[in-house]
């Protein structure tokens, strides 16, 4: 069974656009969990820009399934996750100006201090996984780090077209193999849609997909229950 990380950031970013109390994501992480979503992600940006603490300590009280934070492995937002107790942490890179999340973080260059972060999140029974590029440098990096799992970048195989998506493809399914062999738990996620999910979830060592975009998106027009459940149906055909 692969498991289903429902991710709301979007919902915050609906209603930090008028500054106002709604949609509340509170309520989303609720339908969500619902509608058959195995977890609920938010990603606690240092801007702030759509999920905000409140939202991360009231999720945390009122869901009964997974919650994993997403974050960049900084003082102030380990000092959080220490204190609000995420069930698991994302660590993730994060520019200022970026849209989203661009690529994975560099654990190679990394090293040293985010080693000192991961053993801080694991020794609070925090389960910590690393978003990283389809690069099997990467995850090798990753477990010698002690990380729970990777989640791999699938960004580049969602944009990709023609010949480039079976490269992308290609690409996943060797840092998969790399992961397996290593013995480092694997999830996957950016830019999975309706329609490019299914060669993922053919994959079957991964075990969690964190989705977020075209979940909200659909949910725009169709409701979050519905949009949850037929995402549900992709990734446990
Ligand atoms: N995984 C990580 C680490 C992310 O940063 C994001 C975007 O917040 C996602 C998954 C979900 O990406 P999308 O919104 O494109 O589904």
């Amino acid at each position: 069974m692969t498991r289903l990380g429902v991710n709301i950031d979007h919902v915050a970013t609906i209603r930090q656009a008028r500054l106002t109390t709604e949609p509340d994501p509170v309520a989303a992480a609720v339908i969500a969990e619902l509608a058959g979503a195995d977890g609920i992600t938010i990603h606690l940006r240092e801007d702030r820009r759509h999920i905000q603490d409140r939202d991360l300590r009231l999720i945390r009280q009122v869901i009964q399934i997974r919650l994993n934070l997403e974050m960049a492995a900084t003082e102030e937002m380990v000092r959080i996750a220490l204190k609000e107790r995420p069930d698991a942490v994302c660590l993730v890179p994060e520019k200022r100006a970026e849209l989203t999340t661009e690529g994975g973080l560099d654990v190679i260059a990394g090293g040293g201090s985010l080693k000192k972060v991961i053993q801080r999140l694991r020794s609070k029974g925090i389960e910590v996984s690393i978003f990283v590029d389809p690069d099997p440098r990467q995850v090798i990096a990753s477990r010698e780090l002690n990380a729970d799992a990777v989640e791999i970048h699938t960004g580049s195989y969602a944009g990709a077209r023609g010949k480039a998506l079976a490269r992308e493809l290609e690409r996943i399914h060797r840092a998969v193999q790399t992961a397996r062999e290593i013995g480092i738990g694997i999830h996957a996620g950016h830019g999975l849609t309706y329609q490019n999910v299914g060669r993922v979830t053919a994959i079957p060592e991964i075990e969690e997909l964190n989705i977020g975009h075209s979940i909200i998106s659909r949910a725009v027009l169709v409701g979050l229950e519905r949009a949850v459940r037929e995402m549900k149906a992709l990734v446990n055909p």
